[in-house]
């Protein structure tokens, strides 16, 4: 790993805002993107496909080594096959927070996590960038939201999408995943000492980047 290239860790709960945020920032300063929330979608699909229970730990593990994971732009491809829509559901987001949970998965996706630091620079969005995989980064912020923000959010995302889906029905799903990503015993959902928390409740996301990237102009990067 090459700790000199400098990393902007963006972390927070689900629906905060934290990959659009994410992906602003990359453009902005011309770096790399690390979107680390779909590793754990990606293993949690994979198991679905393959029929490997969550309940069998060993076989998940082993499941997640062996996957050749590739991201091009908007679109990942795992063992060749395109599964850019599939990890996109509120499902798989509530199966990634299932494999999340589970020490030998985290410690595969470590390894994949920290290969995605090159020059110039990587902007990295997900739940434990700032507190376990860049510890070192250069700039940390938090993103949070109140819960029902995020769940209205999500809410007209999808039915911008022409999706069907109840508002109280996804305030229960965020509620579920919250629950599991911040009470877990490895890798908890929490502020890194020396991050920036910021609350973008009733904010644009036009003015949380720009917060961000005055954040990261002061410290020259
Ligand atoms: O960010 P996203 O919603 O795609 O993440 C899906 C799930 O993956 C989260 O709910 C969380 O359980 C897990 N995750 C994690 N650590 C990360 C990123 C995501 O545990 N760095």
């Amino acid at each position: 790993m090459n700790t000199a290239v400098p990393v902007i860790t963006i972390d927070g709960p689900s629906g905060s805002g934290k990959g659009t945020l994410a992906r602003a920032v990359a453009d902005a300063l011309g770096w790399h993107l690390l979107d680390s929330g779909a590793l754990y979608r990606i293993i949690g699909a994979m198991c679905t496909r393959r029929g490997v229970s969550f309940a069998d730990e060993w076989q998940v593990v082993e499941l997640a080594e062996s996957l050749d994971i590739r991201f091009d732009e908007d679109k990942v491809s795992v063992d060749g096959q395109d599964l850019s829509d599939e990890i996109r559901t509120e499902d798989a987001g509530l199966n990634a927070s299932k494999v999340a949970q589970m020490p030998g998965v985290r410690a595969a996706v470590f390894e994949l996590q920290r290969r995605f630091r090159k020059p110039p620079g990587l902007v990295a969005d997900g739940r434990d960038m700032g507190t376990v995989v860049f510890t070192d980064a250069a700039l940390k912020i938090f993103l949070d939201a109140s819960t029902e923000e995020r769940a209205q959010r999500r809410y007209k995302q999808l039915k911008n999408k022409g999706l069907s889906v109840s508002l109280p029905g996804l305030l229960a799903q965020i509620e579920e995943r919250d629950a599991r990503d911040r009470g877990r015993a490895i890798a908890p959902l929490k502020p890194a000492d020396d991050a920036q928390v910021v609350d973008s409740t009733s904010m644009s996301i036009e003015a949380v980047v720009e917060l961000v990237l005055q954040q990261a102009r002061k410290r020259a990067l």
